[in-house]
């Protein structure tokens, strides 16, 4: 019987379109679980949406639909996504799927049956954003949340509680001698010093505030709470409680669940507790990875920091962004997002040394051999060595694989596709191409560079699931026995004998000015319609002192000209004048007002905002606006006529 391998990644709020946050964590799930298909592993990858709670409530409310509808939307969007991405999960669980419904509801009951849940009340902080309560002591300055830093509220509701104190001594010492259970190790340290030692309270796990949730099917005034209801999604979608429960007999425990590091507390603490409450084994890893910041800062909505992955994949294809993902940076610590190092990965390790590998080698054949792969002749020293390190390259992969050391496991893989560049430049077969009586030596070189080339394709199927077709075509490799892994455990597979043709490069080398512009384009328009937004909740923003207002520099600025900016829906451009200076500012409000009428108004303006260029026009400032949640209404905040231009305003 084939070994399994069991991944999933979190289920994503439904709450907005996913960006490439979502994205980086999805993309690493495919690939494991790609590799693990490659390497003989009978896979299963889940992924999902976390449908319930107040939020996504509240985000249908706003954009003035029920919640089903809303997140139906969503969802089906977000699988569109995948696909474009490559992403091949076994299934997609949604918490409001009848399947888990049921199945979350049989376990609350059976949590119930068994003691660990009993009823009673509580009064405490809540914090309505991240649906959590929170004790006096974890509170930060003027009761704000810890998490998000909003303020919380004092609630106070009757409702259910899980005994998590009961096992924490258990979880402790599991966590102590299963070192491998959370990783990175610095995780785990933080979940016992932070959480563990000092001692867990009880989970308030059901809510009567609101109805959007799984009932609690013996007391429906309550709905479960959205952690227990989500977190359950990785055996309720292999069909536990329900009689057919193969997948999970097949499957459970899972070996891997990848998370980002800020819900690392809710996988490694409540979630083995209801397993073992359960009488479930708990997964065998939670893998904790780190966060792609944007500007150095989380992304999020709210703050209009979002990068989203269509433009990038509609630009340059699913597998460059697949590839700058995984490579950028390691899989575990936090990383910058920027349209720079995109570009850059994209000019020297896919055009450079893999597109350049490829073509001088498809060039060399069809020049010196008529486009049929030569026979291997005689093998030299120089040939060797290169051969030892293709051959080498597999458990070397799998080593860093296994460790999910996906940008590690690319790395290795591109010393080999800097060996074989080295390798053209030693043997130099354009020199043994002049001479007829070293045809048999230009073959064998020629044909130990496709060969390498073969070896690096079936390792890089998983990161890249449309690139190594289009490098087997450029080689004569149709075989499927040949794209195996076990075909990489002898080199000389290749067939030679076969014919090739020549096919456009494999990652033409882009213009970074021109690419940069484009994308700041695209990200830059979507950023102006969200600073016009509502943020994403409505709940007020974490508090600043005084000294952070102080920064901002308002003004009121007259309106001297107004146009709508050519090839843009959204975009009007203003000539402003402050009085002694006159600015360009553009705004994303065009289909709320006609640029005429806005001409001799007196606005408000951020003077100080650092400018940016928004479709190759540079805009010096930002003019304030107010909108509906659903951005349906926009209204420029105006004044009266009688302050001079760019006046202060505080
Ligand atoms: N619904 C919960 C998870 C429940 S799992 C039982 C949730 N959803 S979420 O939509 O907020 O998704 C959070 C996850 O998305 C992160 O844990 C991470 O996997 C991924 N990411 C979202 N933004 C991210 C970054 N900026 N960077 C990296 N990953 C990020 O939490």
């Amino acid at each position: 019987m084939k070994k399994t391998y069991y991944i999933t990644t979190p289920i994503y709020y439904p709450s907005g379109h996913m960006h490439i946050g979502h994205t980086y964590t999805t993309v690493a799930a495919d690939t494991m679980a790609r590799f693990k298909k490659l390497t003989g592993y009978d896979t299963y990858f889940l992924t999902g949406t976390d449908e319930h709670g107040q939020k996504i409530e509240r985000s249908a409310q706003e954009a003035g639909k029920d919640p089903q509808t809303y997140v139906d939307e969503i969802v089906a969007e977000t699988k569109v996504l995948w696909q474009q991405m490559g992403i091949e999960y076994d299934d997609f669980i949604r918490t409001t799927d009848e399947r888990h419904v049921k199945a979350a509801q049989k376990i609350f009951r059976k949590l119930y049956d068994n003691g660990d849940i009993y009823k009673g009340f509580y009064e405490g902080q809540y914090c309505t954003f991240c649906e959590s309560y929170w004790t006096n002591t974890q509170l930060k300055e003027g009761k704000c949340c810890p998490d998000c830093s909003r303020p919380t509220e004092l609630v106070k509701e009757e409702g259910y509680f899980f005994r998590m104190s009961k096992y924490q001594d258990w979880l402790i010492e599991y966590i102590e001698k299963n070192p491998e259970f959370i990783q990175p190790t610095s995780r785990a340290n933080e979940m016992l010093q932070n959480f563990l030692r000092p001692g867990l309270q009880d989970l308030s796990v059901s809510r009567t505030s609101f109805d959007w949730g799984v009932p609690v099917d013996f007391d429906p005034d309550h709905v479960i709470y959205v952690w227990i209801d989500a977190l359950s999604n990785y055996i309720t979608a292999l069909g536990f409680t329900s009689e057919n429960d193969g997948l999970m007999q097949r499957y459970w425990p899972a070996n891997v669940h990848l998370v980002g590091k800020e819900i690392v507390r809710f996988h490694t603490i409540y979630w083995p507790i209801m397993l073992h409450a359960l009488g479930l084994p708990l997964p065998k890893q939670v893998f904790a990875h780190g966060w792609l910041l944007f500007g150095n800062d989380k992304m999020s909505k709210s703050k209009g920091n979002v990068v989203y992955p269509q433009p990038i994949i509609e630009r340059y294809g699913a597998d460059t962004l697949r590839y700058y993902l995984m490579r950028e940076m390691p899989f575990g610590a936090d990383g910058n997002y920027t349209n720079e190092a995109l570009i850059n990965r994209i000019n020297s390790d896919l055009a450079n040394d893999l597109g350049n590998l490829l073509s001088r080698t498809n060039a060399m054949i069809l020049k010196y051999f008529n486009g049929i792969i030569p026979p291997m002749g005689k093998v030299c020293g120089e040939d060797q060595t290169l051969i030892d390190q293709v051959l080498n390259l597999p458990q070397k992969v799998e080593e860093e694989m296994d460790a999910l050391q996906f940008s590690r496991a690319l790395s290795e893989i591109w010393k080999v596709v800097g060996e074989a560049n080295r390798y053209i430049d030693i043997t130099r077969p354009w020199v043994l191409g002049k001479d007829e009586s070293r045809k048999d030596r230009l073959g064998t070189v020629l044909y130990t560079l496709g060969e390498t080339l073969r070896f690096i394709s079936v390792l890089l199927s998983p990161f890249m699931p449309s690139t190594p077709e289009r490098i087997y075509e450029q080689i004569g490799v149709t075989d499927a026995k040949v794209k195996t892994w076990e075909s990489l455990e002898r080199f000389g597979a290749l067939t030679h004998g076969v014919m090739i043709e020549r096919k456009e490069p494999l990652f033409p080398r882009l213009d970074v000015e021109k690419e940069l512009l484009a994308l700041a384009e695209n990200t830059q328009e979507e950023e102006i319609a969200d600073a016009n937004q509502a943020p994403e909740q409505q709940s007020i923003k974490p508090t600043i002192t005084i000294d952070d207002f102080d920064k901002l520099d308002l003004r009121t600025a007259k309106v001297l000209d107004c146009k709508a900016v050519p090839k843009s829906d959204k975009l009007l451009k203003f000539t402003l004048s402050l009085g002694n200076e006159t600015r360009t500012v553009l705004s994303g409000i065009a289909e709320h007002y006609n640029p005429k009428d806005l001409i001799g108004k007196t606005v408000i303006m951020i003077a100080n905002l650092a400018p940016r260029k928004i479709r190759g026009i540079q805009s010096e400032g930002m003019i304030l606006s107010a909108s509906s949640a659903d951005d349906s209404i926009i209204k420029l905040l105006s004044i009266d006529d009688q302050l001079p231009h760019g006046s202060i305003i505080s």
